[in-house]
């Protein structure tokens, strides 16, 4: 995810717009690049880590009481110097810094190469210096052209923008990707997040979706993106350092959890017809998915369970065959493939040893190969031939949660995709996609706290059941491992409908267990297994949404109420969040459990 760093003031700009962007470092990138505005505009931008364009400026003292840096995490176009932001207007007088997708850039690039702009990069980026520059030409300060400029933008983007021509003023837009302002005594800041702020000042403005800011020296402005003034008094932010880097959270699996809605929306960028409620998909070639037979998926741990997921999601939506292997496992199987056979690798890292074994396999037999990955430029990205970015932003924490999320969203993306190919489109599923995020922020708001004292009272469990059917089974096996990598509570997830087969041998007076119920389909099954294992003394807490009320469950979490394939996008945060309160209550190390690494490279 890219970093975003901004100040007008007194102090000498470059060293701390370098050392703003060093703290935003965790957020992952790939080039880097900062202006200073003086007597002249000062660029300067570099492909690779921040220390290599640290060490091009050493030294180097430069006038000028305005700049703004960036790191990328590239989406459109390489990670290379040109691509590096910021972004120029025709005459260098004007320079841009932006987070995000432009999804109509092609077309505005189009109408303002036939206005006589030209331009240096491939980027979606480049197209706003161009059109703020276009606006200038009608619009008498640099706030009014920015805005006009945006109103032209289709996506989600945060902007900063600074021009000779308006010295010593930082133009900030947002448009759901984050920007949060610093006020100083002299001095205003400008970030993407809130740690690059806080060795200056504590008193933090969060700058709202679809709001504009003119940062001066003499003081910050808060504007509607129609111009309309806002007023806002900042946040008093008392982190230490160490929650500064974790963004105020105690651990970054926690903040990670929190962050899933931000990671749905930006992966669901540029994949979505809003207003045909279509699904984009163009990283996987129509023709490519057409003519597949059958879909093998591969990969590990919880990548594995997002791949069940999609089993159940692609089978149901599209009719297409899916098999899906655990990747240490299909590496060594000699699996006589059909025609039309397509392979998928899901990998956050792009780096699993066992799951680039998976797709070499493929390659080996000729099969095509699509893969579905968090980090641009690993290891899977070199070898697969399709690739999906789940736009998830670096995850630190060991136990993959937002990564995981945007896993499944990806398959329910290619689920309705496949359908779309054959003549089925979705429209109440897409239409339904746009209010997930802000569901899921539901969640976080309404249950966080009913984990918390649930995991409170369960501290002393030392084994435990969750137990759903279809979709819910697969969620049930990545609540299980959450709850077994981080809290150590060996956890078993079990297909609801097959306890009765043996290990219903195992429940007897006051087992925990959990069960699963967002499949509307099922509902019936699984209230049957419900009964089941509270005649056999079990305590159980239901998972389902308000129509599941029936359910007689000693304890019910209740989720907000959508589409039953996209279940297991609300019902996985609630068992994230009792895993994580879980190892708290126990004090295990959350963000570094034991004996666990963030990628397995080794086999
Ligand atoms: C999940 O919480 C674990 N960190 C682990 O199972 C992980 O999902 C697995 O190692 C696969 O990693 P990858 O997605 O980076 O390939």
């Amino acid at each position: 995810m890219c970093g975003i760093v901004g100040y007008v003031g007194p102090r000498e700009v470059l060293p701390l717009i370098l050392q703003g962007l060093k703290t935003l470092e965790y957020r992952g990138y790939d080039s880097a690049g900062i202006v200073i505005l003086g007597e002249d505009l000062s660029l300067f931008k570099r492909q690779g880590k921040i220390n290599a364009l640290e060490k091009d400026l050493q030294g180097l003292h430069l006038d000028g009481r305005t700049g703004i840096g960036h790191t990328r995490w590239a989406t459109h176009g390489a990670p290379t110097e040109l691509n590096a932001h910021p972004h120029l207007d025709c005459d260098g007088n004007l320079a841009v810094i932006h987070n995000g997708i432009i999804e109509n850039y092609l077309q505005l690039k189009a109408e303002l190469l036939r206005l006589g702009h030209h331009f240096r990069s491939e980027t979606d980026t480049e197209v706003i210096p161009h059109l703020i520059e276009e606006q200038l030409k009608s619009q008498s300060s640099l706030l009014g052209a920015t805005l006009a400029a945006s109103a032209q933008m289709e996506g989600a983007f945060a902007l900063a923008v600074v021009s000779k021509r308006f010295p010593n003023q930082i133009v900030a837009v947002r448009r759901e990707s984050p920007l949060v302002l610093g006020v100083g005594k002299g001095e205003n800041f400008l970030a993407s997040d809130i740690p690059a702020l806080l060795p200056y000042t504590r008193d933090i403005l969060i700058l709202n979706n679809n709001e504009a800011a003119l940062i001066e020296e003499s003081g910050i402005q808060l504007f509607t993106l129609e111009g309309k003034a806002l007023q806002r008094q900042p946040l008093s932010i008392d982190w230490d350092a160490k929650m500064a880097e974790r963004g105020g959270y105690e651990h970054y699996m926690l903040k990670e959890i929190h962050e899933q809605p931000q990671a749905l929306r930006e992966t669901m960028v540029g994949h979505i017809d809003w207003d045909h409620s279509l699904v984009l998909l163009p990283e996987f070639p129509d023709d490519l998915l057409t003519g597949a037979r059958r879909l093998y998926i591969s990969a590990c741990g919880t990548a594995y369970h997002a791949g069940i997921a999609g089993k159940y999601l692609i089978e149901s939506l599209a009719g297409l065959p899916v098999e899906v292997e655990i990747a240490s496992e299909f590496r060594y199987r000699r699996t006589p493939f059909v025609e039309g056979s397509l392979g998928l690798v899901i990998s956050q890292s792009g780096e699993t040893m066992d799951t680039l074994a998976a797709l070499k396999r493929f390659k080996e037999q000729g099969i095509p190969t699509l893969a579905i990955t968090n980090v641009q430029g690993s290891s899977v990205c070199r070898e697969a031939d399709h690739i999906f970015y789940t736009k998830a932003g670096p995850e630190i924490a060991v136990a993959s949660t937002k990564a995981y999320l945007t896993q499944v969203l990806s398959l329910i993306l290619l689920a309705v995709k496949l359908s779309q190919l054959k003549g089925q489109p979705q429209p109440e599923l897409v239409c339904e996609l746009k209010r997930i995020p802000l569901l899921a922020e539901r969640v976080l708001a309404e249950l966080e706290k009913t984990v918390q004292e649930y995991a409170n009272r369960m501290r002393f469990l030392d084994d435990y059941f969750i137990l759903g059917r279809g979709l819910d089974f697969a969620s049930a096996l990545e609540g299980a491992l959450k709850l077994k990598e981080i809290s150590y509570v060996h956890c078993e997830a079990y297909a609801a409908g097959e306890l009765k087969h043996g290990p219903l041998a195992l429940v007897t007076q006051g087992k925990q267990v959990c069960i699963l119920a967002t499949q509307r389909n099922l509902f019936a099954k699984t209230l049957s297994n419900l009964k089941e294992v509270k005649a056999r003394g079990a305590e159980v807490l239901a998972l389902s949404f308000p129509d599941g009320n029936e359910l007689e469950a000693d304890e019910i979490w209740s989720l907000p109420p959508t589409l039953d394939p996209l279940g297991p996008l609300l019902s996985m945060i609630p068992l994230q969040l009792f895993a994580y309160y879980m190892a708290k209550e126990k004090g295990c190390d959350i963000d570094q459990p034991r004996n666990l690494a963030k990628s397995v490279t080794v086999e």
